[in-house]
Parts: structure tokens; sequence; C-alpha cells
């Protein structure tokens, strides 16, 4: 059997998975996929819920204990409640979240809510109708709005994504921010990062402008040291939620990044940076036996880069979409 832990080189202990169970998406965000030109995977291509359901089991038995499903959009793909279900079935699994843009997802959150999901992240870059429109170029606002508001009066955690662009959301910080203060939820502004489909910008709204923004609004605005994470996590006074700033360029938690990826096509990321480093699907769909797989894991975990620099120089961006990545 297996010895139950997954580490790397650096003394890195993988515990988390974020599985993209779809590349299709029922937005077009800006930030995330140029206006045309994005080839969307084949159904045969992508992992069915079964193999996707063998790799969660494996990585569990391995000390794999948080899963959160990706996309794309996970909604937009048929079948992610029941296999949510299955996840959930699984001991070693003590975690399940999803990232979801909210245009779907409102009549499923009682379901969600049954099945004692430990986390929604919501997409949120505006509370204007016409901005949503421009940012997603598509006409959804309502539906994401009726998923916000069945959200807050749930009991499931919720985090707010907000990825901050200049001269589109940039003055909206302030009233997105203040969703924090009468519900106990994170809001976190993202720093756009270069995943959008084309090559070579730098933006405008660096993390640091974030903050000096947060700190202008919220004089009282105060660090939360203790948090680990991609966020860094800011409390105000009166609030009853966290407000948290995620740096795209920086790579500051880099030295305990708990996490691994796997694209909806099967392939290994040890890193958001790197460009996948292990073919499961091939291994799947070729016979290879349990301890094959975990062993190939293994030697894919221990080959993992040291941080997220080191990652991109041995692959340079390549164009990605961060819908075929998974966030
Ligand atoms: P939790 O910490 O589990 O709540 O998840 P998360 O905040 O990492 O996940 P989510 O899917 O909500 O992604 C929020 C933002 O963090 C997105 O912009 C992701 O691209 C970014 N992100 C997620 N993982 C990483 C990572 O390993 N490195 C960097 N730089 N960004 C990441
Ligand atoms: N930069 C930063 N965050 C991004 N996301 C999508 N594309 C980008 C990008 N280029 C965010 C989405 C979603 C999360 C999974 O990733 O807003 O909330
Ligand atoms: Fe879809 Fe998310 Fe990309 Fe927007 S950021 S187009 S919601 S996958």
């Amino acid at each position: 059997m297996f010895t139950d832990t997954l580490a790397d080189r650096f003394g890195r202990t993988i515990t988390y998975l974020r599985l993209a169970v779809t590349d299709r998406c029922n937005l077009r965000c800006t930030y995330c996929m140029p206006t045309e030109g994005v080839v969307s995977l084949n159904h045969s291509d992508i992992l069915s819920w079964e193999e996707m359901e063998c790799l969660v089991r494996l990585l569990a038995g391995i000390g794999v204990s948080k899963v959160r499903l990706t996309g794309g959009e996970p909604f937009a793909r048929k079948g992610v409640l029941p296999f949510l279900l299955r996840l959930s079935n699984i001991p070693d699994v003590k975690q399940l979240h999803i990232t979801t843009n909210g245009v779907e997802t409102a009549a499923h959150i009682p379901q969600l809510e049954s099945m004692n999901l430990t986390g929604v992240n919501l997409s949120l870059d505006t509370l204007v109708p016409d901005r949503f429109a421009r940012i997603t170029r598509r006409s959804r606002f309502t539906e994401v709005q009726h998923t916000l508001a069945a959200l807050l009066q749930s009991t499931i955690p919720l985090k707010i994504n907000t990825v901050v662009q200049f001269g589109l959301n940039d003055d909206e910080i302030g009233e997105i921010a203040m969703l924090a203060k009468s519900h106990p939820i994170e809001v976190r502004f993202i720093e756009e990062m270069p995943f959008n489909g084309l090559v070579g910008e730098t933006f405008a709204c660096t993390n640091h402008w974030i903050e000096r923004r947060l700190q202008s609004l919220f004089p009282g605005l105060q660090r939360n040291e203790s948090q680990a994470g991609t966020a860094s996590l800011y409390q105000v006074p009166g609030f009853q939620g966290q407000i948290g700033v995620i740096s795209g360029a920086e790579r500051t938690f880099c030295g305990s990044c708990n996490r691994i990826r796997i694209t909806a096509d099967g392939q290994l990321k040890t890193c958001l940076y790197d460009g996948g480093v292990l073919d499961l699907r091939k291994l799947l769909r070729t016979g290879a036996t349990d301890d094959d797989i975990v062993s190939a894991i293994r030697q894919a975990v221990l080959r993992r880069f040291v941080d997220g620099h080191a990652a991109e120089q041995v692959h340079p961006s390549d164009k990605k979409s961060m819908s075929q990545i998974g966030g």
C-alpha cells in the first residue's frame, strides 16, 4: 500500500487538489479569454467523471484532504452535482470546495448545503449590470446576483473573487469590500495575471495599488498576519468578514504551497506556472495500475520547482487562458 503523504523535495506536503472539471464557460471574461480563438477540448479529451473520481480517491489515499472543483465554469458541465456528492462520500476528503462564476449556481445551493460543501468561491467583478456585460461579454448579471443573494443566506462559507481592472472596476473596490461588513465572508481583490489567452501584458492594478486603495478607503485596515494562503487578509474594525488581496506576480506563498492541479484533460500541474508535468489521462487510458499512477504522481511531485518563477523559466508563458488551467 501507499505511505500516506505526498511531499516534494523542499519539504512541502501536498494536501490540496484543484481539479478543473471542464475548460468550457458560459462567460468570456476579458482577463481570462480573448474575444475569439479559444478552442474548447473535445468531450473525449476531457477526463470522465469516473476517471476524475479515481484520481481523487488515489490522491486522498496519500494525504490530499482538500479538493476544489474549478473550470472553466464547473456548472457548465453536466453531472457536476452527482460528482460532488460522490466526492463528499470519500472519507479522507475533509474539505470540498467549488469556484464558480455564479451564472448557473443559485438553483443548486440547497443541494450544496445539504452535502456540507465546505466553501464556495464566487467570481464577482462588479455590482453594475452593464459593466458586468462589458467585463464578461455576456448579459448574465441577474443570475449572478441571485447566486450571491442565495449564498449570503446559506450556511456555506463564501469567498468573493474580484479581479481588479483599471478603468473597468477599480472604482468599485470600496463598494464590493462593504459586502464583508455585514456578512462573515472573505472579499478578495485579485491582481490580474497574464492568463488571458494573449501574450505580453503588464497590468495597472497591482496588488500594491489595491492595498493602497484599501488603506485609503478603510483607514482602520489591519493586516491579519496569522493567515497562510494565496490571499493577504485584512480586518476592518466593525466588519464581520475579512478583505483579501491576491498577488498575481509576487508568488510570496510558494514556500508553503500545498497545492497541485489537474486540468480538464488530465494534465497534472505541480505549480500554476508549470505547463503540465504528467499526462494522467494517458496513464488512466493505457491500463496503468493504481500503484503505477501513484508512483508517477510521486515522481512528478518530487520534480516540483522551488517556486513559480523557476517553473515559469522552464515553461515560459504559452498563451494559456485561465479557463484551461483551472485558476
Ligand atoms: P482557497 O485558498 O482554497 O480559498 O482558494 P483560492 O483562493 O486559491 O482559489 P480560487 O479558485 O478562488 O482562486 C482565486 C485566485 O487565486 C485566482 O485568481 C487564482 O488564479 C489564484 N490562485 C489560485 N491558486 C494560485 C496559486 O497557486 N498561485 C497564484 N499565484 N495564484 C493562485
Ligand atoms: N488573473 C487573475 N485571476 C483570474 N481569474 C481568471 N482569470 C484570471 C486572471 N487572468 C480568476 C477568476 C476566478 C478564479 C478562478 O480565477 O476570477 O475567480
Ligand atoms: Fe469563465 Fe471564469 Fe474565465 Fe470568466 S474567469 S470566462 S467565469 S472561466
